[in-house]
Parts: C-alpha cells; sequence; structure tokens
C-alpha cells in the first residue's frame, strides 16, 4: 500500500493521540495511476467545456451568474448545517423580511469570501492564490456571531479533531498545530510549481482539495475555505472562465461518500478513488448547470416574446424586465430605485408584467406588496 503520511504524537486536552501529518503532493510510490484518470478527465473537461458554450444563450452571462454563485454558496454552507434557502437569500437582498438571519448571513460571508478571492485573482496586482489570501477569505466568511471564539482569519494554534467527542475517540486526528504552516506552504508550492503540470489541472484541483482538508488548518470552515479554492482553482487554471458551477451541490448529494474518499487517502492511500470521484462530480456538476442554463434561456426567451407582443409593455417595463434575472423577488420601492424613476411608473411596469404572467404578487395585501419571478426560482431550486 502507497504511504500518504506519517503520524506525530501530540498532546490535547490531558491526552496523548495520533496525529497524521501528509505527505506533500503530488501523490507518489506509486505516482498517481493515470488509467484511474486519463478518461474522467477528459468528460470533465469537456462537460465544462460545453457549459462555458452555453452561456452563449443568454444576452449577459451576468444573469446566470448572479444565481449560480448564491447557489454554490447556499450549498456549501448546506454541507455545514446553514438552514438557509435561496429564497430567502433572494429576499434579503430585495429588502424583505427573512426568519433565520444567522444562516443566511452565513451565506453571504461565503459570498464575501469568494468575491475576495475572485477580484484578487483577477487583479495582476492582487494577492496570488497563497496561505495570506485563503486567511484574509477565512476572516470574511467567520465574521460575525458563528466566527466568535473561532479564530477567523487564523491558522489554528490548538489541536483539532473530525468526528468524536474527544482527540481520542476521532475518526481522524489532522496535523499537530506546528505543522499546519509548512505544510499548507508545501501546499501552495505544489500549486504554483511548474513541475506538476504533468498532471491535468482538474486532477491538481481534487489534490488540493483533499490536503487542504486533510491538514485542516482552521479551526472551523475548513470545508467552506476547502470548496472554494477548488472554485478558486477551476477559473485561475482556466477551466471555467466563471463560476457558473455549483459542484458543492454534488458533494451535498454525496455526503458521505465525500468524507469516505478523504477517508480513504489517508487510511488506504487511495488517492485514484478520491481523483475519480471528483472528477465525476465536476462532470456531473457541469452537466447539471448546463441542462439548467438552457431552461432558463428558454424561459427568459418565451417571455420576452410575451412582452414584446404586448401592447401595453412599454419602455419601464422593458427594462424592469432585463432585471429580473438579477432581481427575482422585489418590492415597488425597489423597482422605483433601480429604474431610477417614480413610485407610479415603476407600479405600471410591475403591473404589466404582473397582467402578463410574468410575475407574481406574494403577500395578496393592497399595501407593501412584494413580487417574485416564480417561474425562474422554480427553475432555480
Ligand atoms: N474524514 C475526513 N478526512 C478529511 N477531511 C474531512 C473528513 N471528513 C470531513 N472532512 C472535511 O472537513 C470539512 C468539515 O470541516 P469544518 O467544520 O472545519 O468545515 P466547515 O466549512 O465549517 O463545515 P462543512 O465542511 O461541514 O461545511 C468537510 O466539509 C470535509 O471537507
Ligand atoms: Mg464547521
Amino acid at each position: 500500500m502507497r504511504s500518504t503520511g506519517s503520524y506525530a504524537t501530540s498532546t490535547t486536552l490531558g491526552e496523548s493521540v495520533r496525529a497524521f501529518v501528509p505527505n506533500p503532493l503530488p501523490p507518489g510510490k506509486p505516482a498517481l495511476a493515470y488509467v484511474c484518470y486519463m478518461e474522467p478527465n477528459r468528460s470533465a473537461e469537456m462537460a465544462l467545456a460545453r457549459l462555458s458554450g452555453v452561456t452563449g444563450l443568454v444576452p449577459s452571462v451576468d444573469w446566470l451568474l448572479y444565481s449560480a454563485i448564491r447557489k454554490e454558496a447556499l450549498l456549501t454552507s448546506q454541507i455545514e448545517g446553514t438552514q438557509a434557502t435561496l429564497i430567502d437569500l433572494f429576499d434579503k437582498e430585495a429588502g424583505l423580511a427573512v426568519s433565520n438571519t444567522d444562516d443566511v448571513e452565513e451565506v453571504t460571508n461565503y459570498l464575501r469570501a469568494f468575491r475576495l478571492v475572485q477580484q484578487n485573482l483577477r487583479d495582476p496586482s492582487g494577492l496570488p492564490l497563497s496561505i495570506r489570501l485563503l486567511c484574509n477569505a477565512h476572516s470574511l466568511l467567520l465574521d460575525g456571531a458563528r466566527g466568535t471564539g473561532k479564530q477567523p482569519g487564523e491558522l489554528r494554534r490548538s489541536q483539532n479533531w473530525i468526528g468524536g467527542t474527544r482527540p481520542g475517540n476521532a475518526v481522524f486526528v489532522p496535523p499537530p498545530p506546528e505543522r499546519v504552516a509548512d505544510l499548507l506552504a508545501d501546499m501552495e508550492r505544489f500549486i504554483h510549481a511548474a513541475s506538476a503540470n504533468d498532471l491535468p489541472p482538474l486532477v491538481k484541483i481534487a489534490l488540493v482539495h483533499a490536503q487542504f482538508e486533510t491538514v485542516h488548518p482552521f479551526l472551523d470552515g475548513n470545508g467552506r475555505i476547502g470548496r472554494l479554492l477548488i472554485s478558486a482553482l477551476l477559473e485561475h487554471w482556466g477551466l471555467l472562465s466563471e463560476p457558473l458551477m455549483y459542484l458543492s451541490g454534488y458533494l451535498k448529494q454525496h455526503q458521505s461518500e465525500y468524507y469516505r474518499r478523504l477517508s480513504a487517502i489517508r487510511t488506504d492511500g487511495d488517492w485514484e478513488g478520491w481523483v475519480s470521484f471528483f472528477l465525476e462530480g465536476v462532470a456531473q456538476a457541469a452537466t447539471d448547470a448546463e441542462r439548467s442554463i438552457v431552461a432558463i434561456a428558454s424561459l427568459l426567451a418565451t417571455h420576452r416574446r410575451t412582452l414584446l407582443a404586448s401592447p401595453k409593455a412599454g419602455t419601464a417595463s422593458y427594462r424592469l424586465f432585463e432585471m429580473l434575472p438579477m432581481m427575482p423577488r422585489f418590492t415597488i420601492e425597489r423597482v422605483r430605485r433601480s429604474l431610477n424613476t417614480s413610485f407610479p411608473t415603476a407600479n405600471a411596469a410591475v403591473k404589466v408584467l404582473e397582467d402578463l404572467g410574468i410575475v407574481t404578487e406574494m403577500t395578496g395585501q393592497k399595501k407593501n406588496r412584494s413580487y417574485s419571478y416564480q417561474h425562474y426560482i422554480e427553475l432555480m431550486t
């Protein structure tokens, strides 16, 4: 069996435990078996290329990104146990009341962390993909009530464990805290090493995610930062120019296998099993996202035709329609502000879309009405 690391003794909570210290990437002795990733890698790359291609079906990729990014933020937080929904997120942005504010905050924190990493990597003078950038992202992710006591933005200074009530009965005890910085520096070197270029980029992403989870560098938020790293690398290595895929949907759907495969790297040296699980996930998630874009494009085209055919439609209702994909829930006031117009004009524009069956009023009240682009939301959820 291939060795994937060694054990170090770590003392925590008064007991002495064996903490796992992974070998640096890439897997060796034997090297990752080519036959295990060649074909699935080709399929996954193909699915990503199709996903990039299908964005041409809508006039602006921002229409698609608005929901795709939120969907990933939501799903990755749901793996953590967050109860928020996509509608909660849309409602919060519409200024409507949401019940589980803490959960929604957790998701919006992810969005902020993701944007930070994306902006830095896109900006030639921004930070490169580095421990420092990940720590900065972590501090945004754990900002607010839930992050208190979890050392936001800092590598952990104590021994942690996964599964179980204490290190002694844990499923997995990650490396001792004093090893974390060096192990991450190894990972960073692997990301930037030219010599790693004989592995396909998607395979490298699979390796990096698993290594990151195995090092478990933070007190909390390791899953979410590790998955954020996947999205960032997909763009950074030219596999998907915009974050249109929500891989966390696949990981959530196969959550126990996800955790089991991560463990099997350590316990059985099984890197191949993890890599093929990951590649299969990319192929599935990209295909799902492609289907969803085709459905959305067709819905928008149908509604656009309906609107253009209506004698009642005018400038304001046309402009409102163009905003719907990025504003699926709204009040008249929000429309008034977005269109920079008067209340009666905003009201009339909404009425046109409502009469055509494009948007629906949700409250049934005369005052403080709020609206939903329900057909679109149903396609997203
Ligand atoms: N057996 C394991 N070996 C290595 N990593 C694991 C194992 N089981 C789970 N993980 C990783 O640890 C993550 C959980 O760690 P942590 O609670 O710090 O992250 P989180 O972002 O707060 O939560 P979550 O990942 O559950 O959303 C999992 O998502 C997974 O990526
Ligand atoms: Mg957690």
